[in-house]
């Protein structure tokens, strides 16, 4: 442990904080964190906790879904401008006029949305669960699939379900292409190439397995091979790289380089931790309206996700 993290430490026991942190945070504060995981597993961590403060490492839509599971509790980012491009490709006004021009549709959201998003949808998903969510829609229901069209098309593709996809995609993912993933493969041949379901149908169509973040670490624990190929945001590998030490995982590049940072997820840093910690802002407030209407199709995907 470094000073900082020393200190990030020393602040969380004095304010009886929880630290929560995506699989893409930097190792640092991966380190630090009392939970890492996805999107899935960060919001069932969220709505169990019993401490008093939750600092959400992760991006704003995450910590607003922490906010929303457990509203009583005091929820931290450390930078209120870690956004997403994806929650930012489907603006609420958008999604209302679309809704109001094509009544009758059944919103599935991928959690990676904003509230206002949420509080227009009927049911939540994740990576983790989006096809068993779909599964549960009731069949007379023609489903509108919002925000991101990658993982819409394979969640389509998975369950056969027809559903109408929303324009949207994550900037990060959409840089992995055919071509670079191609040519990493034939340099590891070997090596399963392991990819999120948020790139392209071009680059899924090359990996051995697409799942979640979280579903990644299964995988390759599983999986008999030593080494694997990785095609998601860098923070993954360290991820990976802690829970398997004795497997080789290699970045997949993207056209220009091995680096698929998020620069939203890279935001967050130990020293914006520690003033989080010290002055409990930035917050996370919500309208208690929004939040009441946003709340009914999370805890939807969580009931329907847990049975
Ligand atoms: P996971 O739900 O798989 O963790 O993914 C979240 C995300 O933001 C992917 O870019
Ligand atoms: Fe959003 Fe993409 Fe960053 Fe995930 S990796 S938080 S989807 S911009």
């Amino acid at each position: 442990m470094n000073p900082l993290q020393e200190q990030v430490l020393a602040l969380k026991r004095e304010r009886n904080a929880v630290i929560l942190a995506h699989n893409y945070q930097s190792a640092e504060i991966q380190e630090v964190a009392d939970y890492v995981g996805d999107s899935l597993g960060l919001a069932y961590q969220a709505r169990a906790t019993e401490a008093d403060v939750i600092l959400f490492c992760g991006v704003h839509f995450m910590a607003e879904t922490a906010k929303l599971v457990n509203p009583e509790k005091t929820v931290l980012i450390p930078d209120m401008d870690a956004g997403c491009s994806l929650a930012d490709s489907c603006p609420a006004g958008d999604l209302r006029t679309y809704l109001e021009r094509n009544p009758g549709l059944y919103v599935v959201a991928y959690i990676n949305c904003t509230a206002e998003v949420k509080a227009l949808s009927d049911v939540i998903c994740t990576s983790g669960n989006a096809a068993r969510i779909v599964a549960r829609v009731p069949s007379e229901r023609e489903i509108l699939f919002v925000p991101d069209q990658n993982l819409g098309e394979w969640v389509r593709q998975t369950t056969g379900r027809p559903m109408r996809l929303w324009e949207g995609n994550c900037y990060v993912h959409v840089e992995f292409t055919h071509a670079s993933i191609t040519k990493i493969r034939e340099a590891y041949p070997d090596a399963p190439v392991v990819a999120h379901p948020e790139c392209t149908r071009a680059v899924r169509l090359l990996a051995d397995e697409v799942c979640s973040t979280e579903k990644m670490i299964a995988f390759c624990r599983e999986s008999p091979a030593e080494a694997f190929i990785i095609v998601t945001e860098s923070g993954m590998l360290h991820r990976l790289r802690r829970e398997l030490p004795e497997k080789t995982f290699i970045p997949g590049p993207t056209e220009l380089c091995a680096c698929a940072d998020c620069r939203f997820m890279k935001m967050n840093t130990l020293d914006k931790m520690i003033r989080a910690l010290e002055t409990l802002e930035p917050r996370i407030e919500l309208p208690t309206a929004l939040a009441e209407r946003a709340r009914l199709p999370l805890d939807r995907m969580l009931e329907w996700s847990a049975n």
